[in-house]
């Protein structure tokens, strides 16, 4: 760590609007740290979507908590309504992810962290750049945390943001990146090796000129897409939102039909997720044997298809051709 990595933290905070930037080697750590940085530990509970990436899930293991699944809804983020119903005298947290980059409902998660006095905790890793209600992703939760991943929109190849506004949660997460130290080899907090390097943060310095354009450039071929596609549904969207499109979503009945056709014509496609994380093996044994009608049904019906900035129009329209030629 390095004048690259202050700089790095300087130039995101600044750019998403927030006052505190603490960068580390993953959006993994990052909800580590967010976790430790509550104090989550034995005994607690902490809410998580019933569809995410496996991280967000696995950040609560490391931490000794039990994850509780609440299902999503047709936004394909967790449903507000069904998260008061899982509080309980344990819950320490509420984490939410924007899935694909479309922003969840913060109105409403918010007021319900503020009722119940839980935090909500932002896994923003693939939300870097979408707006909800004129404010930026990755800045309305107490703690948010994003992902440069390699995949990401901006990227340090592997690695990962913590944004708060509040000073104690910055200084303690600061500690907890670099083995929980507070004073030179003395250590208040259990933390861990989460630095980032000098050398990725430089190559994440070198993008920060171009992230809007970058976003504009996706925005455009999704609405391309969506001009385009017949027969096919998509997540549902909240009004005053933009998302990144971080995925480019589809949901379609016969998706796994839809998917080898597609990989058969040389398109490459993610089925995101293919399970609910509550039926993950890791996870199976924390929902005993609840079921989540909603995500069970997306992880059968959705497929991401290509989108990056530099997809042409003309890989556009034969991707557009296929699946308009499949659907009928
Ligand atoms: C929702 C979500 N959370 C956490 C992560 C973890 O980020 P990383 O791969 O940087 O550890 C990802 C990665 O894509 C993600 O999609």
């Amino acid at each position: 760590m390095g004048p690259e990595v202050k700089k790095f933290e300087e130039e995101v905070s600044s750019y998403l609007g927030i006052n505190y930037a603490v960068a580390v080697n993953s959006g993994t750590s990052a909800l580590d740290v967010a976790l430790k940085c509550i104090g989550v530990g034995e005994g607690d509970e902490v809410i998580i979507p019933a569809l995410t990436y496996i991280a967000t899930g696995n950040a609560v293991l490391y931490n000794n908590a039990t994850p509780v699944f609440a299902d999503i809804d047709e936004t394909l983020n967790i449903d507000p309504s069904l998260v008061e119903d899982k509080i309980t005298e344990k819950t320490k947290a509420i984490i939410n992810i924007d899935f694909g980059g479309n922003p969840s409902d913060y109105s409403r998660l918010l007021k319900i962290s503020r009722e119940y006095n839980i935090p909500l905790i932002v896994d923003g890793a693939q939300s870097f750049g979408s707006e909800y209600n004129g404010k930026k992703c990755c800045t309305h939760g107490l703690i948010n945390t994003t992902s440069f991943h390699a995949a990401k929109l901006l990227t340090t190849i592997e690695g990962g943001m913590i944004f708060t506004n509040d000073e104690e949660i910055f200084q303690k997460a600061r500690c907890i990146r670099n083995q929980g130290e507070t004073g030179k080899y003395y250590h208040e907090y259990l933390g861990n090796n989460y630095r980032m390097t000098d050398i990725l943060a430089a190559i994440g310095n070198s993008q920060m000129d171009r992230i809007d354009r970058i976003i504009e450039m996706r925005r455009e071929k999704a609405h391309y897409y969506r001009e385009n596609l017949k027969n096919v549904e998509y997540p549902k969207e909240l009004p005053n939102t933009k998302s990144n499109y971080f995925l480019f979503v589809i949901l379609v009945d016969e998706r796994d039909k839809l998917n080898h056709y597609l990989n058969r014509n040389g398109i490459e496609t993610r089925i995101t997720y293919p399970m609910p994380i509550s039926e993950q093996p890791v996870f199976k044994k924390y929902s005993r044997g609840e079921r989540f009608p909603v995500a069970e049904e997306v992880s059968r019906r959705v497929l991401s298809i290509p989108l990056h900035n530099k997809l042409s129009r003309e890989e556009q329209d034969y991707i557009i051709e296929k699946i308009n030629a499949f659907l009928g």
